[in-house]
């Protein structure tokens, strides 16, 4: 069965239950400034879990199209993909756990013919130091509809994922698992929610390869969540009838939801019974065209041969799909996502001796033969995505060239200098993760502590040029006010995220000794709050989160959701300092004169919140230290 029709097949599938069937979301999310894609089906549809009435009704069934940078890294084996498509429908207050497993389980078994003894299933085991029950309904259900298919289904207890590598097993095919694993929100499980986000316990469908035995060193005994390979999660069932409240609780939601969310790629993988979601069918066709392109063949490759083919059919396709949602390649944000996609997937034709840009078209022609018919901007935007794609590739194609003449006179030495990576950076623009790979595959050594004060130098340097450039933020900038004033960035990111978005600067007042920060908030904040404050920032303190500054003209910021001062008049173009990665989501985001630290490692020792009080009515003043 392809991708089209199985797409088809749930849609209707859902539609025949009452769903009416929306089109895809862009996968540049619009008036969500906390992404710069779409990650999940959910996102778009969040308004209406938290009570918006959606025009369609109370049931909705789509495909959506997702990207997630942060799993670039693990593209190349046999399961991950930036680009995916989720299959998801929704319940808004009108049905709830029965149905829902009932029609998945329907659609998996009756519907597309998956054997139910391939099939285990998880569920949420409560938490009960945040009063969240354990989720016998869904137990209660799933035994009925195993034992429909004359399948009896025991539960077993399995809590934490230690847990469960200790325990495996024990002739299960129901399990309980803690909030870790059976919890979904956007930001994954209870106490990392942001007050105001929704989420709930959930059920995930796993099927079973019993081709792959067991791996022990993914630990001494399988269960459905090991990552040995033998189980593939396939679909997950969120009861999402929470939403996270300011003191830290959780309340009901005013309706009961469901969010269902599916792989179309991994249902496609099962029923192929192939662990491999390369072998379905749209990446299937990709990869055989390198294969002809390459005149190498998949089958035949090992699983290291396996992983150039594989990122450069992913990559391609997010390109693809990125160009025609009207990204251009590019040194920034989003342009520079999509820059690095085709750069990652040129580098890797290298390795299978694919030479020039002209296969590029080749790989691109099959995504728009298969995409086009179901999105339209594929088939719209063909020949600008084509465009773009060759002009980026045929620019890197010179850089690479020129790039690997360069390291090849470099890296004689055995070790590869990080000022080598850099001189290579600099007048090549060849990107350091390339100089890092090329030197792996040499068996070079790279110094990368030796790298990371060297880019630290090269801020410097970059900071101090540009801090002529631009004046305000700090008045004092002795080096502990420096340090202060990039931890009042962190405290103002941290008290967002436990009190909600309300938060912004109203007042901040730096001394060497010391930060103050005035900020809106009805009530005063309770202990935990404050312990959670402090956790937050000294953790961001202890990950040695990169700080950036960056210019952007106004309102592209307020597009991305950069925090400003309440009030500020700001002039056209403003500079704007970012602390984290680009590709989890920057943690902060300020409109700021600066000047900051160049890394969060800088503020070292323990932030503290020495005093919280009330300085006027709604207005609270916060006294913070670095011990
Ligand atoms: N929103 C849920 C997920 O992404 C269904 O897994």
């Amino acid at each position: 069965m392809d991708i089209e029709t199985l797409r088809d097949r749930y849609l209707k599938f859902f539609e025949l239950e009452g769903h009416a069937i929306i089109p895809s979301a862009s996968l540049l999310p619009e008036n969500d400034p906390t992404t710069l894609f779409t990650g999940s089906g959910m996102q778009p549809i969040i308004p209406f879990l938290l009570g918006a009435p959606h025009p369609a009704g109370k049931r909705l069934v789509d495909a959506q199209k997702c990207f997630r940078a942060e799993d670039m890294d693990e593209v190349g084996d046999n399961r991950h993909t930036t680009f995916f498509e989720m299959l998801g429908n929704w319940s808004f207050g009108d049905y709830f756990k029965r149905e829902q497993l009932s029609w998945f389980f329907s659609f998996l078994t009756d519907n597309l013919g998956i054997s139910p003894e391939r099939l285990y299933v998880t569920v949420f085991a409560g938490d009960q130091t945040l009063n969240l029950p354990k989720d016998t309904d869904s137990v209660l259900i799933w035994k009925e509809l195993f034992k429909s298919k004359g399948i009896i289904a025991n539960d077993v207890h399995l809590g934490s994922l230690e847990e469960a590598s200790r325990s495996g097993m024990q002739g299960g095919r129901i399990f309980y698992y803690d909030a870790r694993k059976n919890w979904w929100s956007r930001s994954g499980a209870p106490h990392a929610m942001p007050s105001g986000e929704p989420g709930g316990p959930d059920s995930e469908m796993f099927y079973e390869f019993t081709a792959i035995k067991h791996d022990p060193r993914f630990g001494a005994e399988c269960h459905p969540n090991c990552d040995c390979g033998r189980f593939l999660e396939i679909g997950n069932s969120v009861f999402m009838e929470y939403v996270k409240s300011a003191d830290g609780s959780f309340k009901s939601l005013p309706q009961k939801n469901v969010d269902f969310g599916g792989g179309l790629e991994r249902i496609g993988a099962a029923l192929l019974n192939s662990p491999d979601i390369f072998a379905v069918d749209v990446l299937k066709r990709a990869v055989e065209k390198l294969e002809r392109i390459s005149k190498r063949s998949y089958k035949a490759s090992t699983e290291e041969e396996k992983r150039p083919f594989r990122i450069i059919a992913d990559h391609l396709r997010a390109a693809t799909f990125m160009i025609a949602a009207g990204v251009e390649p590019s040194n920034k944000d989003r342009g520079y996502v999509v820059r690095r996609l085709v750069r990652r997937a040129l580098f890797n034709a290298r390795a299978l001796q694919i030479e020039g840009t002209a296969w590029i078209k080749e790989v691109v022609d099959v995504y728009i033969q298969s995409y086009g018919r179901f999105y339209p901007e594929i088939d719209d935007g063909q020949e600008e995505v084509v465009k773009h794609l060759l002009l980026e590739a045929e620019k890197f194609l010179k850089t690479l060239e020129a790039g690997v003449r360069q390291f090849t006179q470099v890296a004689t030495k055995g070790v590869l200098q990080a000022e080598d990576i850099f001189n290579l950076y600099q007048s090549y623009g060849f990107p350091e993760e390339l100089s890092i790979e090329l030197a792996r595959k040499q068996g070079l050594t790279v110094d990368t502590t030796e790298l990371a004060t060297h880019r630290d130098k090269h801020r410097e340097l970059s900071r101090n040029t540009s801090e002529k450039k631009f004046k305000g933020g700090l008045a004092d900038t002795s080096d502990m006010s420096i340090k202060y004033h990039t931890a009042t960035h962190l405290l103002n990111q941290a008290l967002r995220q436990v009190l909600g978005n309300h938060v912004y600067q109203k007042g901040s007042n730096i001394t060497p000794e010391r930060l103050r920060f005035d900020f809106p908030n009805d009530t005063k904040l309770t202990s935990e709050q404050i312990v959670e404050v402090e956790r937050i920032v000294n953790e961001k303190i202890a990950e040695a989160l990169p700080v950036e500054k960056t210019t952007m003209p106004y309102a592209e910021a307020q597009k991305q959701g950069v925090v400003g001062v309440f009030g500020e008049r700001y002039p056209e173009i403003v500079s704007v300092y970012r602390i984290g990665f680009l590709e989890k989501g920057f943690f902060s985001q300020e409109i700021c004169g600066g000047p900051h630290v160049n890394n969060t490692s800088e503020l070292g020792g323990n932030f503290k919140i020495s005093k919280e009080e009330g300085i006027s009515r709604g207005v609270r003043r916060i006294r913070a230290v670095l011990g």
